[in-house]
Parts: C-alpha cells; structure tokens; sequence
C-alpha cells in the first residue's frame, strides 16, 4: 500500500515536469497504481485509518505525484459523511468552465507541498473535463464548488504547476473581494 514517504515533496523537480499522455490498453502496474491511489485517498479522509498508517488527508492525487510521469489522476470525494465518489480520468482536458470564481478560504492543500501556505489561489467555480476511463472510453465530468477545485489542482499537476505557483507573491490575499470563498 502506498504512504507518506511514497509521495514526492515540493522540493522534487519531477513534480515540475509535464506529464505524457497515456497509451490504451493500460498496463497492469497504472492499473495497480491506480487501485493503490483510491485506497489512499480513501483511506486518508477516514480518521481512524489516517491515524493507523500516518497519513495526510488528501482528496486528490496525480501519478506525478509518485514520480509516474503519465497523464491522470484520483480524486477521491467525500460527498456525505463517511461516503465516497472516486473519480479516475486518464488524458483529462478542461473543456468549459464558468465565469465564476472561487478559492478555498482555509488555503489549498496538497500532498506534496508539506507545509501551511496561505493565500488565495483562484479557481473556476464549474468545469466540466474530458478524459478516459480505466478502460479507455471517454468521460466527461462536470464538477462544481469543492470538487471543482479539486479537478483543477489535479489538470494543474500534470503540467507541472504546484498550487503554491499561482498564489500573488506580493499579495497573497490578492482578490479576496473579487471572488467567492469555500
Ligand atoms: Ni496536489
């Protein structure tokens, strides 16, 4: 099972890399990773287990993440207390997304990035993205709010962007006022 340590640090310049797009059929060890993503994520919003194996809670994860330099990630969605949605998107695209802006008003998290960050990292307040399931047929998911964000934390990953990136330097609190807190 994956932990902690398996999950590269800020510091990693493979985090700082495009992610390649992936080739169907998929090869047992991305399926296998896969498999081993959910578990965690899944695993690191539930209390008891995120105590038993020392994990962060996280609700998305990018192959980049573990080093793997391919085009897709795990969210794993708590939509109700103690109830998951897991979305896996292979060669995903954001194709439309709203006008609207939002941000996560406690600061973005990541499980890469080890560390508090404040400051607000805008964010579209709908998407709806394009991509591949395990199987290689195509998806399209519409997300909003919570998981909105997530999806793009996630597009933003595979590009090699960290959230930290795209927080004001001079003023992190830029646009406060401008757009919707989470
Ligand atoms: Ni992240």
């Amino acid at each position: 099972m994956l932990l902690m340590k398996d999950i590269l640090d800020e510091k990693d310049k493979i985090l700082r890399k495009k992610s390649q797009e992936v080739t169907f059929p998929l090869s047992l060890e991305d399926k296998k990773t896969v498999e081993d993503m959910i578990e965690f994520l899944t695993n690191s919003q539930i209390e008891e287990k995120a105590l038993e194996y020392n994990l962060r809670p996280g609700m998305g994860l990018a192959a980049v993440q573990l080093g793997i330099l391919k085009r897709y990630f795990v969210i794993v969605h708590e939509y109700d207390e103690g109830k998951f949605d897991n979305y896996v998107i292979f060669n995903p695209k954001l194709i439309s997304n709203s006008e609207e802006i939002i941000y996560v008003g406690e600061g973005e998290g990541c499980l890469s990035v080890n560390r508090e960050v404040c400051g607000i990292v805008p964010r579209y307040a709908r998407v709806t993205v394009e991509g591949y399931d395990i199987d290689g047929n195509k998806i399209r998911i519409r997300a909003r709010e919570e998981l909105a964000i997530a999806f793009q934390h996630e597009l933003d990953h595979l590009e090699g962007i960290l959230f930290t990136d795209k927080i004001d330097k001079k003023d992190p609190f830029k646009g406060k006022d401008l757009y919707r807190e989470i």
